[in-house]
C-alpha cells in the first residue's frame, strides 16, 4: 500500500436516466495550492471561511460527529482494503487536493460526508458517471465495504478519504472546488446533551458553502424530524445560500436511492426528510 494502512490513519487521527444536479453549472477546476490560504503567519494550518471560535473549536477537535467503534471487518472487506485501498482510497494530507489530477479528468466533484457502508454512494457514482465523487467515512468496514461496491460495479469515479470530514472540507479542499455535497442520515445524536455533536450547525455549513462552487449544491436528507428542522433552520439562515423548496423539505431527488438508514426509518415509522439547498451565483 503507498503509505496507508487504516490502523495508521486511525493513530495518526485520532439510479440510467437521472439529472445530475453538479452539471447543471458550470463548474471551476483551478485547485489553489496556496499554503497561505490555510496556514498561519507561525506557519500552524487553521481551516479558512469560518468565525475565530468554530476554528479554535475545530482545530481542537474536541466536539466530534462519531465515535469510532471497534468494528467487525469482513474477510472480503479486508481484502478490498488490501488491493483496492492503494488505488481508491486517497491519503489525508492538510493540502488541497489536486482534483483534476485526482480522477485524471476535470468533471464536477461531488464530496458525500458519512457513507456508511456506501451502498448509495456506489449507485450514484454508477448512474452519473459524468461526476467525481470523493466519500468521506471513518468507520473501517464501511471503508472496505465500498470499495468491495467499487470493484462489483467497475467504478472510476469514486475515491475515498478515511478520514474526520471537517479536517478534510477545511484542509484538502480548496474554496470553490465543490459541485455538492451530500449528507445523507448523519448521526441524529438524539440526547439534547449530545446534540452538539450534529454534524449540520452554522461554522460547518459556512464551510461547507465556502468549498462551493456558485451554483452548487448541498443535498441532506434524515429520517429525524427535530434534525430535520435544525438543518431546516441552520440551512436557511446561511446567507450564500438558497432553498431550492418553497415549502421548505423537498421532495426525494431521483439521484438519491433508499439507504439502509432510512429503510429502518421507515420501518420505524420515521418519516424522511429532505433539504437540497443551492450557493447564490453571486
Ligand atoms: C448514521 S450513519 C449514515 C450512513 C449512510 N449515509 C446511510 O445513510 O446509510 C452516519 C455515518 O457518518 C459517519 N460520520 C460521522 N461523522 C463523520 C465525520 N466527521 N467524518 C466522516 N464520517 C463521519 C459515521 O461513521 C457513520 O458511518
Amino acid at each position: 500500500m503507498t503509505g496507508w494502512t487504516g490502523a495508521r490513519q486511525l493513530r495518526a487521527t485520532r439510479r440510467a436516466d437521472m439529472t445530475d444536479p453538479a452539471s447543471s453549472k458550470p463548474f471551476p477546476y483551478s485547485i489553489d495550492t496556496d499554503p497561505t490560504d490555510h496556514a498561519t503567519s507561525s506557519g500552524s494550518a487553521v481551516p479558512d471561511g469560518g468565525d475565530n471560535a468554530a476554528a479554535a473549536d475545530i482545530r481542537s477537535r474536541a466536539i466530534r460527529s462519531y465515535v469510532l467503534r471497534a468494528g467487525r471487518m469482513g474477510s472480503g472487506q479486508i481484502r478490498a482494503l488490501a488491493t483496492l485501498g492503494p488505488q481508491f482510497i486517497l491519503p489525508y494530507h492538510a493540502e488541497h487536493l489536486d482534483l483534476a489530477a485526482t480522477f485524471g479528468r476535470e468533471a464536477p466533484t461531488v464530496l458525500e460526508i458519512g457513507f456508511g457502508m456506501g451502498d448509495a454512494t456506489a449507485q450514484i457514482a454508477a448512474h452519473l458517471p459524468g461526476s467525481n465523487f470523493v466519500g468521506c467515512e471513518v468507520h473501517p468496514p464501511g471503508v472496505g465495504a465500498l470499495l468491495q461496491r467499487i470493484d462489483e460495479r467497475g467504478l472510476t469515479n469514486l475515491r475515498i478519504l478515511q478520514h474526520d470530514a471537517v479536517e478534510v472540507l477545511d484542509y484538502m479542499l480548496a474554496p470553490g472546488s465543490l459541485a455538492g455535497v451530500h449528507v445523507f442520515f448523519p448521526d441524529p445524536w438524539h440526547k439534547k446533551k449530545h446534540n452538539k455533536r450534529r454534524l449540520i450547525q452554522p461554522p460547518f455549513v459556512a464551510r461547507l458553502a465556502s468549498r462551493l462552487a456558485p451554483g452548487g449544491y448541498i443535498h441532506c436528507a434524515t429520517d429525524w424530524q427535530p434534525y430535520a428542522e435544525q438543518m431546516l433552520e441552520v440551512l436557511s439562515a446561511d446567507p450564500a445560500l438558497v432553498n431550492t423548496a418553497p415549502d421548505g423539505y423537498a421532495p426525494r431527488p431521483d439521484y438519491r436511492p433508499l439507504t439502509k438508514f432510512e429503510a429502518r426509518g421507515i420501518r420505524l415509522g420515521h418519516g424522511v426528510w429532505d433539504l437540497v439547498f443551492r450557493k447564490r451565483e453571486a
